[in-house]
């Protein structure tokens, strides 16, 4: 069956169309028109400027979406929309676009969550096999949730974040280095390339984790915390975190101006959101036994994040299946509600089915809809 997904929950404006068959995804196109310069403008994404530019952008990116796949209406067999959770101004132009589509091509329509769409991209690389119990660590700008599957579409979460997403810390911390938007990318880079040089040069010992490592020609030493590490439960912080960024910043003014000092800044703070992660993650995966790991979400295109994981399974639990989307299917996409629309579809009975021919009248976007599960 061929697929054509939209979403716009954040600031892309996304389209794409997937063909599903025999356990095998392809992606026939797959367009996002990105926001990013207009809203860096204002240090984060401005709800009803991000609506304006989706209002503009939704047609052409659907037309160019078909084109780009060859395809015409009569070829599709079913919509698929993100429903929630997001941006409402900017959930509603996609939730229309769709209902609107749905109603004169006389299509199905299916809404889908949007973090199940961030764990579905882990299908769309070629082979790949969902193997249940799996667990999830979903780690977005809005989002940081470990969750575990027992089936398709069968969702718990274990535990969330109380206060910060781990990307939205990303961002914050970014903010107050004086960092484009979206900072993550920029911060995990100026992270990266530290670690490199440092690690190459041996001038840290960045490897034992635990000696608060000096910073550069001083004397004071990095402390940042590790929030609720040590907690007995999957939920996660990361605003005592940033906050402490920022009092140490207060304290280190002088050295805002030296650019190694901002690189071991964003070093030290991604080591401190990567301990968490991993050291939440492996108590999951202790617990759980799950047959595959998957991460999803923004922050899953972190390569410290992701190497640290590798590691984590290939040492410890080497047993358990452990997936990563493409780094193209890591950040929003509709390729991702596409994917999941095919696995809901598969896996929805017939009356269920039908019902689809009417949700060009039912279906509202919900700013906060939380995972569904099939029932
Ligand atoms: O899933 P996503 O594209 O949008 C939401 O659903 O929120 O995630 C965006 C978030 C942003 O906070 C962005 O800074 C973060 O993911 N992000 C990263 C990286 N790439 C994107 N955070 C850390 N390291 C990265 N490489
Ligand atoms: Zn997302």
């Amino acid at each position: 069956m061929k697929i054509l997904s939209i979403e716009t929950s954040c600031d892309e404006t996304a389209a794409a169309i997937i063909q599903w068959g025999n356990n095998q995804a392809a992606v026939l196109a797959n367009t996002v028109s990105s926001q990013v310069s207009l809203h860096a403008k204002w240090g984060g994404v401005v709800p009803d400027l991000a609506s304006r530019e989706h209002q503009k952008n939704i047609v052409p990116v659907i037309e160019e979406t078909l084109d780009r796949a060859s395809l015409t209406p009569a070829d599709i067999d079913l919509i698929a929309v993100t429903e929630g959770p997001g941006l409402m101004p900017a959930l509603v132009i996609g939730v229309t676009a769709a209902k609107t589509l749905a109603l004169i091509w006389d299509k199905p329509l299916i809404g889908i969550q949007h973090l199940e769409g961030h764990i579905y991209a882990n299908l769309l690389k070629p082979d790949t096999e969902l193997r249940f119990p799996l667990l999830a660590l979903v780690v977005s700008g809005g989002h940081t949730e470990l969750v575990l599957m027992k089936d398709h579409f069968q969702y718990q979460i274990l535990g969330e974040t109380q206060d910060d997403a781990a990307g939205e810390a990303f961002d914050k911390v970014a903010k107050m280095l004086g960092l484009d938007y979206p900072g993550g990318p920029i911060v995990a880079r100026k992270a990266d390339a530290f670690r490199t040089q440092n690690l190459e040069s041996g001038i840290l010992n960045l490897e034992t984790k635990t000696g608060n490592p000096k910073i550069k020609n001083q004397e004071s030493t990095f402390n940042f915390p590790r929030p609720m590490l040590d907690a007995d439960n999957f939920d996660f912080s990361f605003s005592g975190l940033k906050t402490s960024v920022l009092y140490f910043l207060k304290k280190h003014e002088a050295d805002k101006q030296d650019e190694q000092f901002i690189d071991q800044v964003c070093h030290e703070f991604q080591e401190a959101v990567v301990d968490v992660l991993v050291g939440k993650t492996k108590k999951a995966l202790a617990l759980y036994s799950p047959a595959t790991f998957v991460i999803a979400g923004g922050v899953s295109a972190n390569v410290r994040l992701r190497m640290e994981l590798r590691n984590l399974i290939d040492t410890k639990f080497p047993t358990t299946q452990f997936l990563t989307p493409e780094f193209t299917y890591s950040l929003d996409n509709a390729a991702m509600i596409g994917i999941a629309a095919a696995l809901r579809y598969e896996h929805m009975s017939e009356p269920d089915r039908t019902l689809l021919m009417d949700s060009y009248r039912t279906l509202e976007p919900d700013a906060n809809l939380p995972f569904q599960n099939l029932v």
